[in-house]
């Protein structure tokens, strides 16, 4: 039997996504899958197979996994976040966040469930924040992009963390990982400073690499460190 394993990153088309992928696709033993979400977008990863999927779209994301058979494990990073506080953004627009950066991750756990199921792996990894660290937030000076993007990653954390009490039984690990600071479009947002796209996620495949069923439910760090709920 063939040890490849498979693996899709949803939000593949720049960012911390393109770069997981780009390395996923050199992984010996690997069969990496990137999401993009516009039909005419190209994605030049040599050995890499590209779906489309808008993650805000039910239509997009059921094609997409119609097209996955199996898969062992799922990377959801796509994601929307600039600086929003909660008291002068519109409910509307909070709406937009959570259809993004919590629907969305529903949308796609849920979708491709069946494909998850056909692997032993199982494993389920959502891009989070520590801007939806509700213990960091609490605290003094709240770091990050914040208001309604740390709402948001807080509710994609508990849908984690739900996720993983429903499926326990049938061995899925599910895991939030918060990718550092990173030097993408998103992060800039911040000034200059940021990491690499591709520093992040070398530490997040090697941390992705070691989870076990144990792990499952825990809130990580880029480079392995426990964050605060
Ligand atoms: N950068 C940081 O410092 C930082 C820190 C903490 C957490 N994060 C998280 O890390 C993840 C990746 O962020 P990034 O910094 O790489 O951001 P980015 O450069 O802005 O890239 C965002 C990615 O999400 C995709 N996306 C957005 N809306 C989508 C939709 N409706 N359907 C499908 N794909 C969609 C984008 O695709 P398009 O190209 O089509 O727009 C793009 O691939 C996000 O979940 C973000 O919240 C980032």
């Amino acid at each position: 039997m063939s040890s490849e394993q498979i693996v899709l990153v949803v939000g593949a088309s720049r960012g911390i996504g393109l770069a997981l992928l780009q390395q996923l696709a050199e992984t010996p033993n690997t069969k990496a899958i990137g999401s993009v979400r516009a039909t005419n977008a190209a994605l030049d990863v040599p050995n890499a197979t590209v779906l489309t999927l808008d993650i805000s779209d039910d239509d997009s994301v059921l094609k997409a996994a119609s097209q996955i058979p199996e898969l062992d494990t799922l990377i959801i990073n796509a994601g929307m976040g600039k600086k929003d506080p909660v008291t002068t953004t519109s409910t509307a627009e909070l709406a937009t966040y959570l259809n993004v950066n919590l629907l969305g991750p529903h949308r796609v756990i849920r979708a491709f469930l069946p494909a998850l199921r056909a692997r032993k792996t199982r494993r389920i990894i959502v891009i989070s924040s520590s801007s939806g660290s509700i213990g960091q937030q609490a605290l003094p000076g709240s770091i990050g992009l914040a208001g309604c993007y740390g709402t948001s990653k807080a509710a994609l954390n508990m849908l984690a963390v739900q996720t993983h009490n429903e499926l326990q039984k049938e061995e899925f690990t599910v895991v939030p990982i918060h990718p550092g600071w990173v030097a993408t479009d998103m992060g800039n947002a911040h000034g200059p400073g940021g990491m690499s796209p591709e520093t992040s996620a070398k530490a997040m495949l090697k941390l992705i690499d070691g989870l076990t069923t144990k792990e499952s439910a825990t809130f990580y760090r880029f480079d392995g460190e426990k964050m605060p709920w």
